[in-house]
């Protein structure tokens, strides 16, 4: 079932909680509703169940208006971080609680729900109480309960926050399989971008309750639409500094400092000041073509990767560098970057600039300054 989502908007008292999102879901897509604490993700998706009622704009599944229709006629089923289990019924009869509520004749509510045991893979449990349960267990009886009345959207909230790191890897694993495999429209609420970007076909990112970015996960790391975007991706975060141009033509330099940058692109010429990202494995040590150079403060390896934050004049930057390398805490080095992974936001608003290419011949030697 696909999902219209139109000028839709929730304001409680004073928080506008959703503000006039506009988007659209294929069917059998997973898509991820990713962003900070408070920014709707758990408003926009009651708004979808139900529970909640917009204070305006519309929602339709398939063709038809559901926005005044109640929750248990929209064909939904919804799983939350807290299982919500019913603690004295066993496990079978969890799962077969929405069909009994629906009036499905005993026998095949129990057949159904065996089903749906199976393919969770808990049909060894069935007698247990959710008590005698694992977490990992609970939350696969809470998405069997979830799937029973073969709904047409499955909402999912936090389901894997209270799982410890290796079972949230393996969980959501088994939630993309389970979704893949009965084809079922589904949106994933999750404040953990790696959750995020493993898990789903899009990912929409919210901020105060509007999407900031909507596009596959990969994309979105790669181009980032604005600052927010590309600062709240990654991790280490993203480097940003503030460049200026200077006098000299195509030239600019780090707020606050003399050193001149040698960028291999270069941000649109109407601009005097905007805002640079890289991301950390996109700087390589370079003695040769540095954009700049910086003091070695802090060396720190990371599984596979050196970690090293530098110092460049009065900013700190983080770079993912080769372990191989021989470097000193002290050492002065200059650090690369490559053209395409450059990223210009506009200083005010935040949005993603066009990149320039340099001419070749013009590739400016660094003027640089040292800065103990
Ligand atoms: N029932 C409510 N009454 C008043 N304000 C609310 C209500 N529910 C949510 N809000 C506010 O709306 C905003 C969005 O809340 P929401 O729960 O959707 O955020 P969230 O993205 O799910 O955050 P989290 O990651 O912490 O779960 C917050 O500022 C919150 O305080
Ligand atoms: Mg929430």
């Amino acid at each position: 079932m696909d999902i219209r989502i139109d000028q839709l908007s929730m304001v409680f008292d004073k928080t506008t909680a959703v503000r006039e999102m506009t988007t659209t879901i294929q069917d059998g897509e997973l898509v991820s509703l990713l962003g900070p604490s408070g920014c709707g993700k758990s408003t926009t998706l009651m708004l979808l169940s139900g529970l909640y009622k917009p204070t305006s704009g519309t929602i339709y599944f398939g063709d038809k208006d559901v926005t005044k229709l109640d929750a248990q006629k929209r064909g939904i089923g919804m799983v939350f971080q807290n299982y919500a289990l019913y603690p004295h019924l066993s496990v079978l009869k969890n799962i077969m609680f929405p069909l009994k509520m629906q009036k499905v004749p005993k026998k095949e509510a129990e057949i159904r729900a065996k089903e749906m045991a199976d393919l969770v893979q808990i049909g060894h449990l069935l007698d247990r109480k959710p008590g005698q349960l694992s977490g990992g267990q609970q939350q696969r009886v809470a998405i069997a309960r979830a799937l029973v009345k073969k709904p047409n959207v499955l909402l999912l909230d936090e389901p894997l926050s209270n799982l410890d790191a290796r079972l949230r890897l393996e969980m959501r694993e088994e939630i993309r399989r389970i979704q893949q495999e009965i084809g079922i429209t589904a949106i994933f609420v999750t404040h953990d971008q790696e959750e995020a970007l493993s898990i789903s076909d899009r990912v929409m990112l919210m901020k105060d309750g509007i999407i900031q970015q909507e596009s596959a996960p990969q994309n979105m790391y790669k181009k980032p639409e604005n600052e927010f975007v590309a600062s709240f991706l990654g991790n280490p975060p993203i480097n940003l500094m503030t460049i200026t141009k200077s006098k000299v033509a195509d030239s600019y330099r780090l707020e606050d400092m003399d050193q001149t940058i040698n960028l291999p692109a270069l941000p649109p010429t109407e601009l005097q000041t905007v805002r640079l990202g890289i991301r950390a494995e996109d700087l390589y040590i370079s003695e040769d073509n540095p954009i700049f150079h910086g003091k070695i403060i802090h060396i720190e390896t990371i599984g596979r990767d050196t970690l090293i934050r530098m110092q460049v004049g009065g900013i700190t930057v983080r770079a993912l560098v080769d372990p191989n390398q021989q470097l000193q805490i002290g050492d002065i080095h200059g650090l690369g970057v490559h053209p395409e992974s450059i990223h210009y936001f506009h200083r005010e608003h935040g949005k993603r600039l066009p990149l320039q290419k340099r001419g070749g011949m013009r590739h400016a030697k660094a003027h640089v300054e040292e800065h103990a």
